[in-house]
């Protein structure tokens, strides 16, 4: 009952802040977390809202124990179906108020894509198709798909197949990872695994996948930040510290810490990557500096610095390494990648060949690089972090998934990230469109798509990764526009996914300038267009879920800026 109470209470306060703000669906989320504490606060702020001052270096930030908290935790919120009986209904059933149907048959299906592993759930299948009995594809837990999965049983207060999931892909980094006759870094995590089972033995083994496997070759970069991220979303949402601050999940965040902050020729602080190495993982001209692995990098920086136990020398060392490259980070990516109107403008008339400190075109951008149709996309109010900046090279792309985890992550200042919703409102059309939502804007095509791609006749335009509609950013989106207080945005957007969803089957991906029409080579059941609906579902009924998937402005981490027309004075 306490959920509905909740539920009761974000409602009354939605509407008496929209009072002020003129809009009942945009309402001061902060009140309504200080006012709602699902959680214990407290406890959490000293784990987790911990500035970066306080967490470089000076030491030993206590941490109690979560013992109990976890009890208040799970007599408030316990599972309607629960793990237990793995095939039961959502907790919003003890709701005083009517779940839309889809919710009972988006658990369900979420349920029937559990993979369990010597008696225990420890991932869901990338896709099912329920049509037969037999799993026909897509058999494997991919590390990044798992983690809408995860977020929804987290927050149906069911942690234990994500404790599950989180240890298991701990050991399988411990494998000794080779390509050939090249050896993968210590701190790998996989794409994805499997369980091989052995009927006539009875046994049953896990075998993975770190790029040696998948097309193209590529190790998934996003693989390890999606393990941190979701590291501290458990350790947020049970209050359980033990698992976080165990030596193995320690030593396992410093692997993945010493692989991506390792020294070597760079000279920006952004993380230098191979074409396909995460969601979009396949040649989609998303190599050198792209967005979304920066967003990631940003945000699994900021989760490990939190998670790391100081009073050990190497994580001292390492939560100092973490700082400083933060603050780098934070300041090349507000800087540099942010474009709005009054940006762009600058760019348009940018001098080039300029040497020396004092030059303004830094990259050496070329003007007439410039698209035609970012002249039409840039609204006057709005703005967003482009796809990749690296030396005359500008891509001015939108990906969806890195620009809504600037926003979670902080990386976007709160002018960056409202002018972030700002641009998704003035260009729903493009961004939005029939099925939520863009994964890239806008499709590359003819010439440059057989450059581009290599002439990949899956990514056609329109199609896929260029230009396709994903409806499990769902839930990324809705995120974002809770931290904003842009609730109307996430509102319009999940009723046009309801419309659809399930009578077209949950697929993958659709395809069309509108996102019309199902993705031509999309599977049905897509498990993460399943969950993304369902988290997208809890985050607004309860909005207080935010804080597992979210982190507060760093002050100690604020750069300069110069401010531009989509941030007023
Ligand atoms: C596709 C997607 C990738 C996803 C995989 C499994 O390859 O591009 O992001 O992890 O399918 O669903």
């Amino acid at each position: 009952m306490e959920v509905a109470g909740g539920m009761r209470k974000a409602s009354s306060h939605a509407s008496m802040a929209g009072a002020s703000a003129g809009d009942p669906d945009d309402f001061d989320l902060t009140r309504l977390l200080n006012h709602r504490p699902r959680i214990n606060v407290d406890r959490q702020r000293s784990f987790d809202d911990r500035s970066l001052a306080e967490h470089s270096i000076s030491g030993t930030a206590s941490r109690g124990g979560g013992g109990a908290y976890m009890e208040s935790y799970e007599s408030m919120y316990s599972p309607g179906g629960g793990l237990r009986s793995m095939c039961g209904t959502p907790a919003s059933s003890r709701l005083s108020f009517e779940p839309h149907p889809l919710v009972f048959e988006a658990w369900d299906a979420l349920r029937r894509s559990l993979v369990c592993f010597r008696g225990q759930p420890i991932g869901t299948i990338a896709a099912v198709d329920h049509s037969s009995d037999e799993v026909l594809n897509y058999d494997q837990v991919f590390v990044r798909d798992f983690v809408p999965s995860a977020l929804a049983f987290l927050m149906n207060g069911e942690p234990e197949i994500v404790k599950n999931f989180l240890l298991k892909t701990l050991l399988l980094q411990g494998w000794e990872k080779r390509i050939d006759r090249f050896k993968l870094g210590e701190g790998a995590m996989p794409a994805s695994f499997k369980v091989l089972k052995d009927p006539k033995r009875g046994v049953e083994k896990l075998v993975a996948d770190f790029g040696e496997s998948a097309i193209g070759r590529v190790a998934p970069v996003d693989s390890g930040f999606w393990w941190i991220i979701l590291l501290r979303a458990y350790t947020k949402s049970t209050g359980d510290l033990s698992l976080a601050e165990s030596p193995e999940c320690q030593k396992g965040i410093r692997l993945i810490m010493n692989q991506c902050l390792a020294e070597g020729f760079d000279t920006f602080p952004t993380l230098l990557c191979a074409d396909g190495c995460c969601m979009i993982d396949r040649r989609m001209g998303v190599y050198g500096y792209p967005m979304e692995i920066q967003a990631l990098f940003f945000m699994a920086l900021r989760c490990a610095v939190l998670m790391l136990k100081p009073d050990a020398a190497e994580g001292k060392e390492t939560m100092e390494r973490i700082a400083t490259r933060l603050h780098a980070l934070s300041y090349h990516m507000r800087s540099y990648f942010w474009l709005d109107f009054q940006q762009l403008n600058d760019v348009y008339r940018y001098k080039t060949e300029e040497y020396s400190h004092t030059a303004v075109n830094k990259f050496n951008v070329i003007p007439e690089s410039i698209p035609d149709w970012v002249f039409d996309f840039m609204p006057s109010r709005g703005g967003y972090f482009v796809g990749n900046v690296s030396p005359a090279r500008m891509d001015f792309r939108w990906f969806a998934l890195g620009n809504f985890v600037a926003i979670l992550a902080s990386l976007a200042t709160p002018e960056q990230s409202a002018a972030i919703m700002d641009l998704v409102e003035e260009r729903w059309e493009d961004l939005i469109g029939e099925m939520p939502l863009k994964i890239s804007f806008p499709a590359i095509e003819s010439h440059e798509w057989q450059i581009v791609t290599g002439c990949d006749p899956k990514n056609t335009r329109w199609s896929y990764h260029n230009g396709g509609s994903w409806p499990v950013l769902l839930w990324l989106l809705t995120a974002a526009c809770i931290k904003t207080g842009r609730l109307k945005i996430a509102r319009r957007a999940i009723e046009l996914a309801e419309a659809r969803l399930a009578r077209d089957g949950w697929p993958e991906y659709y395809d069309g300038k509108l996102g019309r029409y199902v993705g031509k080579q999309a599977r049905k059941l897509q498990t993460w267009s399943v969950a993304g609906y369902l988290v997208a579902k809890m985050m607004l009924e309860d909005p207080s879920h935010l804080g597992m998937i979210s982190l507060e402005d760093d002050k100690a981490i604020k750069p300069v800026l110069q401010r531009s027309a989509s941030w007023p004075a």
